[in-house]
Formats: C-alpha cells, structure tokens, sequence
C-alpha cells in the first residue's frame, strides 16, 4: 500500500508523514515547493529511517502534473488548505489517477462542494472520496450514526465543539478561516426539512458540558458534520456550535502578514495541553435526548491519526464508490474503538430531558 500526502511539507502535512512513518505505511510526499517538500522528506526519511523519501512536485493549477503525481498511490491525503481554493483540484486529480481521497479540511463549504461536484466522478472511476477526515467531523459523524441506532425518530442533531490548551491554531487554520470568514461570522449552513440553508437562526446558544454545573455559552458555527449526518440520518435538523468564548477571538482581524509572523503551529508541548470536547446531542421528537461524547487532546496529532486511518482503509478494505460521510464509508463502531486506543474516548448516554437551554 503506498500513500500519497499532497501539501505534505505543511504543519498538518509533516504530522500526517509522522504518522505515516509511525504505522509503517509507504508514502509519496507531494506539494508545490520542492526545497520545502525535501526538507520535509528529510526529516521523515531519517525519522522513519528510510533514507530519502519518494516526492514529487505538482501545483493545483496543473492538473497534468497532479495526476502523474499521484498515479500507482492506493489513496491521497490531503492536507493542502485552505481547500475552498484548492482542494477540488486536488480531488479531481485523484479521483483521475483512480486514487482513493481523503483531506483535512475544516471548510464546511468546502465539503459541501465536494459532494456536490464529484460524487458522479468518483462513481464512475471507482474510487472513494470522503472530505473532512479531521479530529472533529469523524469521530462526530460516526457517533451520530450509533445515536440514531438507539433513538428515533429524530428531530434534531446539535453539534458542539469545545477546545481548551496552548497554542492556538496553527497557520493554516487561521489561514482557512480567514478565508471562509464570512461564513464563520454568518455561522455557516444548517440543515433543515431536507436542504442545506445559510441564514437560519441557531436554535441553542448555551450548552450544558457534563458533569459542569451550568450551561456555556455557544455560537453557530460552520462545522462539516453538519454537511455529512444529514446522508446517513433521517434527520429535520442538524446545527454546529463552537464555545463563544472561542468564537470572540476571532473578532481580532486577521491579515495574511499577522498570520505569516505567527508561530507555524502549536509546539510539541502547547499540543500536551490541548483537550476537546465535542458533543453530538440527538433529540427524538418526543423530548428524549441521547448525547454522544467525544474526548480527546492534542486536536492536530489526533487529525494524522484519524486522516491515514481513513485513508488507510479505504485502500486495504475498499468502500462504496463516490463520495461519502464517514459513517457511510466506516463501520461506526470499529472506527471509533480504534480511535480510542489511541486516546480518542467517546461514550453515549440516553435520558429523559434536554441538557440544552
Ligand atoms: N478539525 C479541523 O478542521 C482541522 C484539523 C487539522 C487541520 N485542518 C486543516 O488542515 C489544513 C492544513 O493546515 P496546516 O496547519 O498544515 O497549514 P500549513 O502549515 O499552512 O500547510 C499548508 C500546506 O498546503 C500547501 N498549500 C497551501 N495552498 C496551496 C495551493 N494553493 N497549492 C498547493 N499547495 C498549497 C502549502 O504548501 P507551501 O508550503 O508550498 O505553501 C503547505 O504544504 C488547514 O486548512 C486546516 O484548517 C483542519
């Protein structure tokens, strides 16, 4: 099996090699900078103690080069964000080297397109392309399938991230969020009656973490998990929120010069600290609520740990061809029981009163 990873020499992209190395997975490293790319194979090279690693060079605009680059791999992981402007030439030239796709974006739009322009693509090549294989949009995705197991017919599915620790973000997150931050501000899309929509009000702005006291205040925020419950759910509603205290942070405006004098990414040790909480709340209609928990630290390690586990069975195991949400493309339950070996904890719990306000 051999996998390649495009914007490999990125913050993410060189945590994904890690990983890559750490499983013992063949990779190809691909980007648009070849003295930043070796560099990267270097260090991965030395750490996986292969020598120099397989790399080749291609830029989003030459979709010629892209292909060549990625033919004869099994899957490509993408790591190259902001993706709204990069990412679909990214799958495209995937999905025509017959590779299987995955990615790393956070960009609800994003993942929307991609469902809306290639899943006939990827159909008639064969291939699987599932988007937003991320610390957030996996793990919330496929709990959201074992909550809709146990509790029916649902109403409503609420979404809520929350993340504490130092360091921040890194680049390229900010760098995507700059880019979608009209969106962000807006509170992205909700789902409803069938349709993706912009505009609608949050139906929660506090939420109630467990074992807390009192509820915290959240705002709406565009999550992917929106995009993805809804294809494997009957569900009237679903809508993401994110910590408001997070969210006021990014009143401060960005330029691209703040961004690019910011340190690249958390350290090693600010990655120590970092602890999320994600809640994935599911309301039957008649009032019961069933509250799945995902746990875990480190936001950008677990992301690599999850993103070559997507990648890598999609190439070992296969899937159905087009483009999927996690759940369609994964059993729900193996997934997540692998994610917790790796210290990414979930659990469910069922009761008789809503735990939001
Ligand atoms: N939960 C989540 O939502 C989540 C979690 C983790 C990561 N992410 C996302 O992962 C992405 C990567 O983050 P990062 O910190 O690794 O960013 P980064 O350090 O800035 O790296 C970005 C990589 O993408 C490449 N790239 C950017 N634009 C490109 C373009 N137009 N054409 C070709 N290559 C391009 C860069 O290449 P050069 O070096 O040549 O510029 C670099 O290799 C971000 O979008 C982030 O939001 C999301």
């Amino acid at each position: 099996m051999k996998i390649a990873v495009y914007g490999a020499n990125g913050y993410q992209g060189r945590l994904v090699l890690a990983e890559l190395a750490r499983r013992g997975i063949d990779m190809r490293l691909v980007g648009r900078n070849a003295t930043r790319l070796r560099e990267a194979a270097t260090t991965v090279g030395t750490a996986a103690g292969t020598g120099d690693a397989d790399q080749r060079i291609a830029d989003t605009d030459d979709h010629d080069a892209l292909v060549a680059a990625f033919r004869g791999c099994d899957a490509v992981i993408n790591c190259a964000g902001p993706f709204t402007r990069s990412g679909p030439a990214v799958v495209r030239a995937a999905i025509a080297a017959e590779c299987h796709y995955v990615d790393t974006a956070g960009e609800q739009l994003y993942t929307k397109t991609v469902f809306d322009t290639f899943a006939g693509d990827a159909e008639r090549a064969g291939v699987t392309v599932v988007p937003a294989t991320n610390d957030g949009c996996v793990p919330g995705d496929l709990i959201a399938h074992l909550l809709a197991e146990r509790v029916h017919p649902i109403e409503e599915i609420a979404v809520s991230h929350f993340i504490t620790g130092a360091g921040g973000f890194s680049r390229g997150s900010l760098r995507s969020m700059v880019e979608t931050i009209d969106a962000v501000k807006a509170g992205g899309l909700s789902y409803d009656d069938g349709d993706w929509r912009a505009g609608t009000p949050a139906r929660h702005t506090a939420v109630t973490l467990p074992d807390a006291p009192q509820p915290t205040d959240v705002v709406k925020c565009p999550l992917s998990e929106v995009v993805t419950i809804p294809r494997h759910i009957e569900v009237r509603h679903v809508e993401s929120h994110v910590d408001a205290a997070v969210a006021a942070q990014l009143n401060t405006p960005l330029t691209p010069e703040i961004i690019d004098s910011l340190p690249e990414g958390p350290t090693e040790e600010d990655r120590r600290t970092h602890r999320f909480t994600y809640l994935i709340d599911a309301f039957s209609r008649d009032g019961q609520l069933v509250r799945g928990v995902v746990r875990g630290h480190d936001t950008y390690g677990s992301t690599a740990v999850i993103a070559v586990e997507a990648a890598r069975r999609l190439a070992a195991e296969g899937a159905k061809p087009g483009v999927l949400a996690p759940a369609q493309a994964y059993d729900a339950t193996s997934f997540l029981t692998f994610l917790a070996l790796h210290g990414i904890s979930w659990t469910i719990t069922v009761s008789d009163t809503r735990a939001t306000s």
